[in-house]
């Protein structure tokens, strides 16, 4: 047995201490023993607990891996969130502190990725173990929307139509104004028997839509996201925000940035989360690399009434950024790229002359990389709000505030 004390919180949610040895579940300050296996402790026993120790609210904690930092204080999450914004920027010489952390609360969630497969009885669905190739049966989730958590059943009868024993399926499960819609992938090719099977779950869960892999969707009303005044109809498994709290947080911090802009651009604008609101009082050009995606914003801009003009333009912004000339005339511009961030746009934007910019971000560390780019062209960090649509998880993600210094 070997006594530590854990120095720092690991950007996985593990305890390190000197060495580095891993140790799961612990917290900084704590002091534990257990047995080192290389460089982890797997089975720690707490000597001395921190006082951000909290029992796990959710009774699958132990046992899921969904979830990452069920043991630690709110209170200690927001403000080693808010650490890890400051340290990205840092790195980068950038001295800014965020000015709020807002939290979702739980049972929130609005998509769960669920595993199942089928067992001598019938079939087992939840979250993966962590590490491990053990699917774990979560009822009572704290994390997801209670009708997510309640769809396991049917997750169930999926796996128990269509899939093999020794295959997994994997099913994606997102709340919407229609009911849930369910994006299946993993399963048996669609046959006309399985198909009947499906339409039967499909009615016996009054689901909204289910679709399997490309070969069948059953549509049987619309799995409808609100977007402002806009009702948006995503394409099966397409990008959304975590929470409508974490949603509604970025929204009002982007509709702050923008201002009084008139002509907006949003790049990597997905099926249209800011830029639909954003058209209540502005013309709005929207960017993205998805058609699909593009016709659904497309397709609910046409149908709202009183929104200002919404263009679209399906591009890769890695490789074909809007250059200079493109960003012409625009007043204000929204980038939300993904986790690799947006290095080729926003050497463009930095150029651009664009007085104001909302930058929402799901990685600090490719957020301050592309801030400093920013910073350096001559544009201020007004403020950072940190988003906290993944409690209990690791991720964070942030939404931020640029001038251009007149
Ligand atoms: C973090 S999401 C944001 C979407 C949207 N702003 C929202 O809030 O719903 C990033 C978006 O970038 C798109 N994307 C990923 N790579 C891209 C690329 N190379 N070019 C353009 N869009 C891309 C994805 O399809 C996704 O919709």
């Amino acid at each position: 047995m070997t006594i530590v004390t854990i120095e720092r919180l690991g950007h996985h949610g593990d305890g390190i201490a000197a060495g580095p040895i891993y140790v799961p579940r612990t917290l900084p300050g704590e002091v534990v023993e257990g047995e080192i296996t290389g460089d982890a402790m797997p089975l720690p026993r707490i000597v001395t607990p921190s006082p951000d120790r909290v029992k796990a609210p959710c009774r699958h904690a132990a046992s899921c891996g969904g979830c990452q930092l069920q043991h630690v204080s709110d209170r200690f999450v927001a403000y080693w969130k808010l650490g890890i914004v400051t340290h990205a920027l840092a790195a980068h010489g950038l001295e800014v502190q965020p000015r709020r952390i807002l939290t979702s609360p739980p049972s929130t969630r609005r998509r769960a990725g669920f595993s199942a497969r089928r067992t001598k009885k019938g079939a087992m669905a939840g979250f993966h173990k962590r590490g491990a190739d053990v699917i774990v049966e979560v009822p009572d989730c704290l994390l997801v929307d209670p009708a997510i958590a309640a769809a396991l059943p049917m997750v169930e009868a999926l796996a128990i139509a269509g899939t093999s024993r020794k295959a997994e399926l994997s099913v994606m499960v997102t709340t919407s104004l229609g009911g849930l819609d369910v994006a299946v992938s993993g399963g048996k090719e669609v046959d006309p028997q399985l198909q009947m099977q499906l339409a039967a779950i499909a009615e016996k869960f009054d689901l909204a839509r289910l679709t399997w892999e490309a070969d069948l969707a059953l549509t049987r009303r619309m799995p409808e996201q609100q977007f402002g005044l806009a009702r948006v109809t995503p394409p099966a498994g397409a990008f959304l925000q975590a929470t409508p709290e974490g949603e509604a947080a970025l929204l009002s911090a982007v509709t702050e940035a923008v201002g009084s802009a008139s002509r907006i651009v949003d790049l990597f604008a997905g099926c249209g989360t800011f830029a639909l609101p954003l058209a209540q009082a502005a013309a709005v050009h929207a960017v993205e690399g998805d058609a699909a995606m593009m016709q659904a914003l497309d397709a609910g801009w046409r149908k709202t009434p009183l929104l200002h003009a919404v263009t679209h333009a399906t591009r890769d912004l890695f490789r074909a950024p809007l250059d200079v000339s493109d960003l012409k005339g625009f007043d204000a511009a929204v980038i939300d790229p993904p986790r690799a961030g947006a290095q080729a746009q926003i050497a463009e934007l930095a150029k651009s002359g664009i007085p104001v910019i909302a930058h929402v971000s799901c990685n600090p560390v490719t957020f301050a990389r592309d801030a400093k780019v920013l910073v350096d062209a001559g544009y201020r960090i007004d403020w950072i709000d940190v988003v906290d649509q993944f409690r209990w998880s690791t991720h964070v993600e942030l939404v931020a505030g640029f001038t251009l210094n007149a």
